[in-house]
C-alpha cells in the first residue's frame, strides 16, 4: 500500500463467523469501529453503560450487534458483564473512556479515570480472556506522555491532590502499561492471544465536551471544529489493530505530524510506557485494587 493509498475501514477483512466486544461503543470511536466491524461481518457485542442508548446506537450499524450493559465504574457490573459471557470471543475491544473530566469516584471508591480507563478495562479483560481467542486492543492517547510520565503510585486515586488533566494521562499512560504486561503474560504463558494498543489522534467525539475545565471546553470545541479529524477516521487505528497481522504489544496511530491524525501506522510510546518493571508493578497493584487475578498466572503456577 502506498502513502497515497492509506489503509481503510473498507481494506477490513472478511469478519464473518467472528465476535467482537466493543466497549463505550454508543458514540464516538467505538460506535465508529462497531460500525465498521459489523459491516465486514462480525458479530458485535455494544457494551455500554446506557442500554437505552446503546439499542439507539445499535440501529445505526448495518450488521449482527447485540446491546450489554457494562459500567467500567462499577465491578459488580463488570463482573456481571462478564458472568453472561459464553462461547469464543476473538477481539475485545477496550475503547471506553472519560477524559478531564470533573473530580468523581468511581462505585468502588477510584479516582473516575483511572478506575473507568483502567481499572475497570483490566477488571474486565482478565475475567474475559478465558474466551478470548485471538486479541485484546486498548485504545489509549498521546496523553500517555501528559505530565511527568511516571505512574503515580503513592497516590493512584488523587487522594492528596486532583488535576483532571494529569488524571487522564495517568489513566492512559496505565493502558499503555497494561497492554505490555499482558502481551508479557500471554507470552510466558505459550498463549497464541495478542495484545495491542491504539490511539486515534485527535477526533472529535462526545470525549472532550465533559472537561472540568469551561476553558479547556471552549478551547476543544474550537480545536473539535477546526483541528480534529472524524471520529471515523479515528477510529481507523483501533480497527487496523484489531485485524492487522500485528506483533504483540504493538501501537497503532495516526501517521500524521504529531500523530494528530493520518492513516494507521505503528507508532512509539513514551519510555515510562515502555518500562517493563512499572508494568509489572502497575498489573500487581491493579490485581489487589480490583481483586481480579489474571487467569494466565493462574495456570502458569
Ligand atoms: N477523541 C479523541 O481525540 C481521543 C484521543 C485520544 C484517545 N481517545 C480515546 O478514545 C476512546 C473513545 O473515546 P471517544 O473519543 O470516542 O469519546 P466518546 O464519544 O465520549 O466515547 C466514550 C465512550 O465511553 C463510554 N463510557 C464512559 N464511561 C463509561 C463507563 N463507566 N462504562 C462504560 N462506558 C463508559 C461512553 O459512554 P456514555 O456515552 O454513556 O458516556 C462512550 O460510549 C477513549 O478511551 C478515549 O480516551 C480519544
Amino acid at each position: 500500500m502506498t502513502q497515497t493509498q492509506k489503509w481503510n475501514a473498507t481494506d477490513l477483512p472478511d469478519l464473518s463467523g467472528r465476535t467482537a466486544v466493543v466497549t463505550g461503543a454508543n458514540s464516538g470511536i467505538g460506535l465508529t469501529a462497531a460500525q465498521a466491524l459489523a459491516g465486514a461481518g462480525a458479530h458485535v457485542v455494544l457494551a455500554v453503560r446506557d442500554p437505552e442508548r446503546g439499542r439507539a446506537a445499535a440501529a445505526t450499524v448495518s450488521g449482527s450487534t447485540e446491546v450489554r450493559r457494562l459500567d467500567l465504574a462499577d465491578l459488580a457490573s463488570v463482573r456481571e458483564f462478564a458472568a453472561g459471557w459464553a462461547g469464543p470471543l476473538h477481539v475485545l475491544i477496550n475503547n471506553a473512556g472519560v477524559m478531564m473530566i470533573p473530580r468523581q469516584r468511581t462505585k468502588d471508591g477510584f479516582e473516575m479515570q483511572f478506575g473507568t480507563n483502567h481499572l475497570g478495562h483490566f477488571a474486565l479483560t482478565n475475567l474475559l480472556l478465558p474466551y478470548v481467542t485471538d486479541r485484546v486492543v486498548t485504545v489509549s492517547s498521546s496523553a500517555h506522555r501528559w505530565g511527568d510520565e511516571a505512574i503515580h503510585f503513592d497516590d493512584l486515586n488523587s487522594d492528596t491532590a486532583y488535576d483532571p488533566r494529569g488524571a487522564y494521562g495517568q489513566s492512559k499512560l496505565a493502558n499503555l502499561l497494561f497492554t505490555l504486561e499482558l502481551q508479557r503474560r500471554l507470552t510466558e504463558s505459550g498463549s497464541r492471544v495478542r495484545a495491542l494498543a491504539a490511539h486515534p489522534g485527535y477526533s472529535a467525539t462526545n470525549l472532550q465536551s465533559h472537561a472540568a475545565s469551561r476553558v479547556a471546553r471552549l478551547a476543544m470545541r474550537f480545536s473539535n471544529r477546526y483541528v480534529a479529524q472524524s471520529d471515523r477516521a479515528g477510529a481507523l487505528p483501533t480497527l487496523y489493530a484489531a485485524t492487522q497481522d500485528l506483533p504483540g504489544a504493538s501501537y497503532v496511530g495516526p501517521d500524521g505530524l504529531g500523530e494528530w491524525r493520518g492513516g494507521p501506522t505503528l507508532v512509539s510510546r513514551s519510555r515510562a510506557a515502555s518500562d517493563p518493571t512499572t508494568a509489572r508493578r502497575l498489573w500487581t497493584v491493579s490485581e489487589e485494587l480490583t481483586g481480579v487475578l489474571c487467569p494466565l498466572e493462574m495456570q502458569v503456577a
